[in-house]
């Protein structure tokens, strides 16, 4: 018999985080290989993590989701802590964090919501009325991390390869193209981001814009209106992103101009760039990514097929994938181990 090949499709930050979890439970006659249309060099408009911030903003709640979220959060919080810690390189960094809402829902004004998604957050504090500016109803600040997405994902897919994990750049027609990858593929695991055979899956537009200023925090500002402005220092001199729009189901791959100007515009009356900019951006580029979202929030589970064959759900991430990315992959192994397609070993 010859070994088996678990394959995993895709190579965002949800595919690399769970390939890289699931080598770690692989027995001699396993082997692992990523299929992906795109890998971290790539820039299309469907491949959401390049475009990411990224940053860390608990999100209070208490729907089954919220809660499952904000226990990969914090998860993926202790990981990238010691990761940070461990390798430099990686393109994380620990920073201070500042939120200002000037429409709080409801959510943010229950203490125990707030404290269940805050509290396990270092120098967290609630900002009185005299510490936040004028129109602000709720701040708070605690120390959060930042991603230069890119080059995390690349720090990913490179320690993928050095652990022995191979790649193939494929575009798959249909999922049971996934079986044919290898000669003997047994569990195929979906990390595709947003597909479009699953009716609940759909696309959250999102135009950013990447300017070389620095920033030394990441503030993020809610309006009146709902929508939400934030900056976001990308670690290793990878300018700010200074965000950004939250559209549904708005299919545009061109940034608007107007929209950029409109994020320039707010983000000079809101966020703390150095006086030599004199209100001056210097645009690197304009970004607009689609976030993989997924009513009720991401799918993680395993599906049998015909002949013993099982395919394994991680997708759906949303707006939130780079800070729920460990924590995500961890569940999708242990769906994976209770179904017997790993086997658990003693951690090293
Ligand atoms: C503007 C913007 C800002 C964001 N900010 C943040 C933030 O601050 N914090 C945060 O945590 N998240 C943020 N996100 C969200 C984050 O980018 C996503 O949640 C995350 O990248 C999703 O990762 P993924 O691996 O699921 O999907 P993707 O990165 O889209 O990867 C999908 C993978 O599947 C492959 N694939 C798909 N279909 C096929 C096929 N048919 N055949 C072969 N391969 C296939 C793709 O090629 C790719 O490799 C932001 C997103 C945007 C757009
Ligand atoms: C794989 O994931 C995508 C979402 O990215 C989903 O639309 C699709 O239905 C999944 N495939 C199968 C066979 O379930
Ligand atoms: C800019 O801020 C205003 C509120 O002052 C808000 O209505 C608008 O949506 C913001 N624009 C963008 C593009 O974020």
């Amino acid at each position: 018999m010859s070994k088996e090949t678990i394959v995993v499709i895709g190579a965002g930050v949800i595919g690399l985080s769970t390939a890289l979890c699931i080598q770690q439970h692989l027995t001699p006659t396993q082997s692992i290989l990523l299929v992906a249309r795109d890998f971290p060099s790539e820039t299309s408009v469907n491949y959401a993590s390049p475009w990411a911030g990224a940053h860390y903003r608990p999100v209070p709640g208490s729907s089954p989701q919220a809660l499952r979220e904000a226990d990969q959060a914090q998860r993926t919080y202790e990981f990238l802590k010691r990761t940070a810690a461990a390798e430099p390189g990686t393109g994380i960094k620990f920073i201070e964090g500042v939120e200002h809402l000037e429409a709080p829902p409801p959510e943010y004004l229950d203490q125990q919501s707030v404290r269940n998604v805050y509290s396990h957050l270092d120098k967290f504090q609630i900002l009185g009325k005299e510490e936040v500016p004028a129109g602000v109803v709720w701040g708070v600040k605690y120390g959060t991390y930042v991603i230069n997405s890119p080059v995390y994902c690349a720090h990913l897919l490179r320690k993928f390869v050095l652990n022995g994990g191979e790649t193939r750049q494929y575009t798959l027609a249909n999922l049971k193209e996934a079986f044919s990858m290898a000669g003997n593929v047994k569990t195929v695991v979906n990390c595709s981001g947003s597909g479009f055979e699953d009716p609940k899956s759909f696309i959250i537009r999102g135009q950013t814009c990447l300017v070389r200023n620095p920033v030394t925090k990441t503030i993020t500002r809610q309006n009146t209106d709902g929508s939400w402005s934030f900056c976001i220092p990308r670690p290793l001199e990878g300018g700010t992103i200074i965000g950004g729009t939250k559209e549904p189901n708005n299919w545009d791959p061109n940034p608007s101009l107007e929209t950029r100007q409109r994020l320039l515009a707010n983000a000079t009356k809101w966020f703390p760039f150095t006086s030599e900019s004199g209100g001056q951006f210097d645009v690197i580029r304009d970004i607009v990514g689609r976030r993989p979202a997924r009513e009720g929030g991401l799918c993680i589970e395993a599906e049998q097929l015909a002949g013993d064959r099982y395919i394994v759900h991680g997708y759906g991430a949303g707006g939130r994938g780079f800070e729920l990315s460990r924590g995500v992959a961890e569940d999708v192994v242990a769906v994976m181990l209770e179904k017997r397609l790993l086997q658990a070993k003693a951690s090293l």
